[in-house]
């Protein structure tokens, strides 16, 4: 049997790559209108990374990361998201010594090794935003503004910001001992992994999927009931600004997120168009992520988007659909020979998107290969318009045919003996040809 592709990784092919473009090179435009530089880590990180960093207890470092030992034995993983490298690199390359806030963008592939699903992939890609080094409530609002914004440009409407704030060392181990207290009365409904993290990370429990725990969580105390006067004054900031903005949010005091690097400000974009996997977006501040991995204290923010997500979201565009601009058809060797010199130098000189036939097929082939393509124009080089030294021009849409001046190029062509093309000569005369055509195609 054939080779095939590893579970849940998936093959992007030509029809579906002008989206994935669309998605890339707007996210690229937005982020960078607002003010963000891209930063490129590698694939491969120290194990240790993660399980510092997104947590021992996780979904993610207990089930789904891709690791193994290299050939040295070290232990190291395929990144299952990009904070925790970006976070390496800010303290490896002593960034947190310049002034923040450090904004960075990040676009690549990730790993989990999930049930793969619609919308949940082993190896799938996230647009992330991080902010290094900014306290205020003024930035947490802006990464709304700015997730909301680029999901507007990019045609989604059907989705909805939730946002949460998880407290801070100061308020959260109130939050964390009330949740223990609570879950000791509905251990029953429990399954075995939210028992071992009961004791000592209960916050698990409110993010596991099983059915009893998502029934054992509904009556849970609220971090809200728990907000320290400073957690309490962040967010209501954030809220007013995110507000002030005229982005629309829903605040859920219940939102909790998979990785235990957050604090504060959390929030998700949600989608009803995509089943079980409604998040096309999620992220939050982590203030002490940097100093857990041996930093000075910097407080950061920051979010990620899902790729093929998106891709499912994103309305098709015309644009993505188009054909070359000009077809080149051509009956005999030497006009053939014209054909290829003309389709490189329309290429070159006026980045136009132009094929042709390469093989010696019938003018019937050619053209039917020029319509399946969505040719606009088609250019005829034969003897004939060799020897008049006029070629037919065609619009496709309007089936309107013009005569465009080939000068002395048909000459060049219709005198040729042998294989030797002088470069020299030829570049010197094929610019009328290719201004008329220009010039036609433009106006026409
Ligand atoms: P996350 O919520 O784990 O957060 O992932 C962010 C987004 O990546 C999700 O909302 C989803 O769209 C996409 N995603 C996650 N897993 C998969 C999968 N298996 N298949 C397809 N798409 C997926 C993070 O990764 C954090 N690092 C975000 C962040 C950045 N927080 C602060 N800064």
């Amino acid at each position: 049997m054939a080779i095939q592709s590893v579970r849940g990784m998936k093959d992007v092919l030509p029809p579906e790559a002008p989206r994935w473009q669309f998605i890339e090179a707007t996210a690229r435009e937005v982020l960078e209108s607002f003010g963000f530089a891209q930063i490129r880590t590698p694939v491969l990180e120290r194990t240790e990374l993660f399980a510092r960093s997104i947590g021992e207890d996780t979904d993610i470092v207990e089930k789904e990361m891709y690791t193994f030992a290299d050939r040295s034995g070290e232990a190291v993983t395929m990144r299952p998201e990009a904070t925790a490298g970006i976070v390496r690199a800010f303290l490896e390359h002593s960034l947190y010594a310049t002034p923040g806030p450090h904004k960075l963008y990040f676009l690549g592939p990730m790993f989990r090794h999930e049930r793969p699903q619609k919308g949940r992939l082993r190896q799938f890609h996230q647009i992330d935003v991080e902010v290094l080094d900014d306290a205020g409530p003024q930035v947490d609002a802006e990464l709304h503004v700015l997730v909301d914004h680029l999901l507007t440009r990019l045609g989604l409407s059907n989705v909805k910001l939730v946002i949460n704030s998880l407290g801070c060392p100061q308020c959260r181990p109130a939050f964390k001992q009330a949740l223990v207290e609570y879950f000791q009365g509905q251990k029953a409904r429990l399954c075995p992994d939210c028992l071992r993290r009961l004791a000592h990370n209960p916050l698990r429990v409110l993010d596991c999927k099983v059915e009893g725990c998502k029934a054992a969580a509904k009556g849970s105390p609220l971090i809200s009931q728990f907000w320290c006067p400073d957690c309490r004054t962040h967010f209501d900031e954030v809220r007013r600004l995110t507000e002030m903005a005229g982005v629309s949010f829903e605040t859920n005091p219940r939102l909790v997120r998979g990785l235990d690097y957050y604090t504060r400000t959390t929030f998700e974009v949600k989608t009803g168009e995509l089943g079980a996997q409604d998040a096309v977006a999620g992220g939050g501040r982590y203030d002490n992520l940097v100093e857990a991995l041996g930093g000075p204290a910097r407080p950061c923010t920051g979010f990620a988007l899902g790729l093929e997500r998106l891709a499912l979201l994103v309305p098709e565009r015309p644009e993505w659909r188009q054909g070359p601009e000009l077809f080149i058809v051509s009956l005999g060797e030497a006009p053939r020979r014209l054909a290829f010199y003309l389709c490189q130098e329309l290429r070159k000189r006026r980045h136009m998107r132009v094929e042709m036939s390469n093989e010696d097929k019938s003018l019937k082939a050619q053209l039917r290969r020029a319509n399946k393509d969505g040719a606009r124009w088609v250019l005829f080089l034969g003897g004939e318009e060799l020897s008049s030294s006029q070629a037919q021009l065609k619009q496709m849409s309007q089936g309107r045919q013009f005569e465009v001046a080939m000068g002395r190029v048909g000459d060049f062509f219709k005198n040729l003996e042998g294989p030797e093309m002088d470069n020299k000569v030829l570049a010197g005369i094929i610019d009328d040809f290719v201004d008329a055509i220009c010039a036609k195609i433009k106006t026409g």
